[in-house]
């Protein structure tokens, strides 16, 4: 019942969020095409770390030859799995995180809760109470948090001036913006960081999206047609997205949205 709901509600939103569309704007085929190496990256973040370690993982490690892997780890269960590596082509230290199949995800917030916690300041000093995630996805954030630093730390000695890129599929796009407030709160403040996430949903309050808007800075969430991950959790229950939207069309234009996202 409440499944049904949620998918009712979530075309509710998906229809009545087209006609805003107003100041959406295509990209041309070398900028979609652009995009290419992240998918992969981000879908290896499926694959489990032994594999991701020896960069191994198939038809998505096949795709972005020359990977460095530095770290790896994860259960797969309460600590999603993730990757930090050096990808030459693009000169970035990325950070992976393995997502969640759409028929696992949406029971997670259907069935158990849209609860908002405050961040754990050991984590991210300094920041206001008022800015809050999802419970979920904060504790499987914080799970790898000090790992996935430390390597990151590791990959930057290497590779100094390296940008840093974290992504990911569904939950695991929801901990990489976490991720990637988390290492823009503790590394050197010269450090580019960048997001881009897949199916993202909507990971926090208002004031969450606002500090990844000012924070991060360069942010990308890119949702693939009619998918309703990015509905939930819905705005009602206190939820934003940050800006940097990409919406690809039933016809397969990639619009970019400006401001921060309707859906
Ligand atoms: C914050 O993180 C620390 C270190 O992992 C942990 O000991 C503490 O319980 C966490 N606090 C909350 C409120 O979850």
């Amino acid at each position: 019942m409440r499944f049904a709901a949620a998918v009712a509600l979530a075309f509710v939103v998906a229809v009545s969020a087209a006609p805003t569309r107003g100041s959406a704007v295509a990209l041309q085929r070398a900028q979609i095409d652009a995009f290419a190496p992240y998918t992969h990256i981000a879908s290896a973040g499926y694959c489990q770390p032994a594999r991701t370690l020896a960069w191994n993982c198939g038809v998505h490690c096949d795709a972005t030859p020359g990977f460095v892997t530095t770290a790896s780890g994860g259960d797969g269960l309460g600590t999603p799995y993730w990757l930090v590596g050096y990808y030459p082509p693009l000169q970035s230290i990325f950070i992976s995180y393995q997502g969640t199949e759409m028929e696992k995800i949406a029971p997670i917030f259907v069935d158990i809760d849209f609860f908002l916690d405050p961040l754990n300041s050991t984590y991210f000093p300094s920041v206001a109470s008022s800015v809050m995630t999802h419970g979920g996805f904060g504790d499987a954030h914080e799970r790898s948090a000090n790992d996935v630093l430390a390597a990151v730390k590791t990959t930057l000695v290497q590779y100094p001036g390296a940008q840093i890129v974290t992504t990911g599929h569904s939950l695991g796009a929801a901990v990489a913006q976490i991720s990637a407030v988390h290492l823009r709160l503790n590394l050197p403040s010269g450090t580019k960081i960048k997001y881009i996430g897949f199916s993202v949903p909507r990971v926090g309050n208002p004031a969450w999206a606002n500090l990844v808007d000012s924070l991060v800075g360069d942010v990308t969430h890119i949702n693939n047609k009619k998918d309703f991950v990015p509905t939930i959790p819905p705005r009602f229950a206190g939820f934003a997205h940050p800006s940097g939207e990409i919406h690809i069309t039933a016809n397969n234009e990639w619009l970019t949205c400006s401001g921060m996202s309707a859906l």
